[in-house]
């Protein structure tokens, strides 16, 4: 494994998202898979309050009883699991089930349990409500990061809660505050309030934008997302296959394409984000362990070049995205437009795709009844700054 050292955290550059933990996937393959990452060397966990309704930061908390100080713990406030009841953990096997037999339900389910969580306004006694929850659940006193979950723009001016963050890495139970939301909160994060030190985004072949914005800072970076959920499988295997039978590639190139297996898919995915840029870890759902194990090998062992991977990037019509300095005028202010600041805000691409695997909120509703994308044919363009 390979780690980044940011903020005082040792981490591995692969994470484990818990988005699928207690939700998609049940407690035993939840457990399995942790424990299959850790043993390869993963130590980032990505949870939040909301995942598996609520269940899975317990659940990641069982699993690190013993390995606590070896891990890092990523956790989020700001969108919370619905209330718990029976009926609900009963329904949840059988919606794991119906999904296994008809997945083309997913959006069915989605919309049914959309109703069952929400997104309230971030304010100071939310955050500390809910941090001392994510303590409790993860049984430990400390969280290594701390994001703010999907915020709007506008909570980068609310002093009170830049304070109240402060504070609470003031009393250690929280070592980095962090934002993890769509691209307008995050640009304007990267130069915002110093509390602020860890971003997190969506970073696939959808969507490579966040790189560059990973490259604007020197805050501790996690790219979530990474395969562009389970609907960009498909169409990263196809885009990577197109690749290896075009003749104007290198023949070398080609030949690392021929046969575009889990591997291969979680080399390029992986190193597309990673390679010569400031992102600090990827984060993928890796609850398979046939996919899991690809993902360790792929980073541990990349098999393309530098420049392959750049051709990669340039084919996504993303290219030029080493680390390099901005200057000063290309660096975003703080100033709020008036649609950061009060209109309703329609969920990025990333945050649509977060609904689709993690957990269902509010919004998820409105994911439910729009159109899929058609799937490209010739080369993916990424939707760039989409809004
Ligand atoms: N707003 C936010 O903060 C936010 C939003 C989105 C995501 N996230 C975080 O990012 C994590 C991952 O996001 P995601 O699940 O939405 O998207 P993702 O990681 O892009 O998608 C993962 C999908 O790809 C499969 N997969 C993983 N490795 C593979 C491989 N080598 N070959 C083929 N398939 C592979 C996974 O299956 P299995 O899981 O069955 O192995 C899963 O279905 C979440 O768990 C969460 O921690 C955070």
């Amino acid at each position: 494994m390979k780690y980044f050292e940011q903020g005082g955290l040792r981490g591995s550059v692969l994470g484990f998202g818990c988005g699928s933990a207690m939700g998609r996937v049940g407690r035993r393959d939840s457990l399995r898979a942790m424990g299959a990452a850790w043993e390869a060397g993963v130590n980032v966990f990505d949870v939040a309050r909301s995942y598996g309704y609520g269940e899975a930061e317990g659940l990641l908390g069982e699993f690190l009883r013993g390995r606590r100080s070896d891990a890092v713990i990523a956790t989020k406030f700001g969108i919370s699991p619905g209330r718990p009841s029976r009926w609900k953990s009963a329904a949840k096997p059988i919606a794991r089930k119906v999904l296994r037999l008809l997945p083309k339900a997913r959006p069915l389910v989605r919309g049914l349990a959309a109703s069952d969580t929400s997104a309230p306004p971030f304010t100071v006694p939310l955050m500390r409500a809910s941090l001392e929850t994510s303590l409790r659940q993860l049984g430990t006193d400390h969280v290594d990061v701390l994001f703010m979950h999907g915020p709007p723009a506008s909570v980068l001016e609310n002093d009170d809660l830049m304070a109240e963050l402060d504070q609470v890495i003031t009393e250690g139970k929280v070592r980095v505050a962090g934002l993890s939301g769509g691209r307008e909160a995050l640009g304007l994060a990267v130069h915002g309030p110093a509390v602020v030190q860890a971003l997190q985004t969506s970073v696939n072949f959808f969507d490579l934008s966040g790189i560059a914005t990973a490259n604007e800072s020197d805050r501790l970076f996690m790219a979530n997302h990474p395969f562009g959920g389970l609907a960009g499988i498909d169409r990263g295997i196809t885009f990577l296959g197109e690749i290896g039978s075009d003749e104007s590639v290198s023949a070398e190139l080609r030949d690392k394409l021929r046969c575009v297996d889990k591997r291969v898919l979680a080399d390029a995915v992986l190193w597309v984000a990673l390679r010569g840029t400031r992102i600090s870890t990827v984060v993928p759902s890796m609850m398979n362990l046939d996919n899991l194990r690809a993902n360790v090998a792929a980073i541990e062992h990349s098999q393309f070049t530098d420049q392959e991977i750049d051709i990669l990037r340039s084919r996504l019509g993303a290219s030029d995205l080493t680390t390099r300095t901005p200057t000063p005028a290309e660096r975003p202010t703080l100033r709020l437009t008036s649609t950061s600041l009060g209109a309703p805000r329609l969920p990025q691409d990333d945050e649509k795709a977060s609904v689709l695997d993690e957990i269902p909120f509010r919004e998820s509703a409105w994911l439910a009844e729009q159109p899929v994308q058609p799937l490209q044919t010739g080369a993916l363009h990424p939707t760039r700054g989409s809004t």
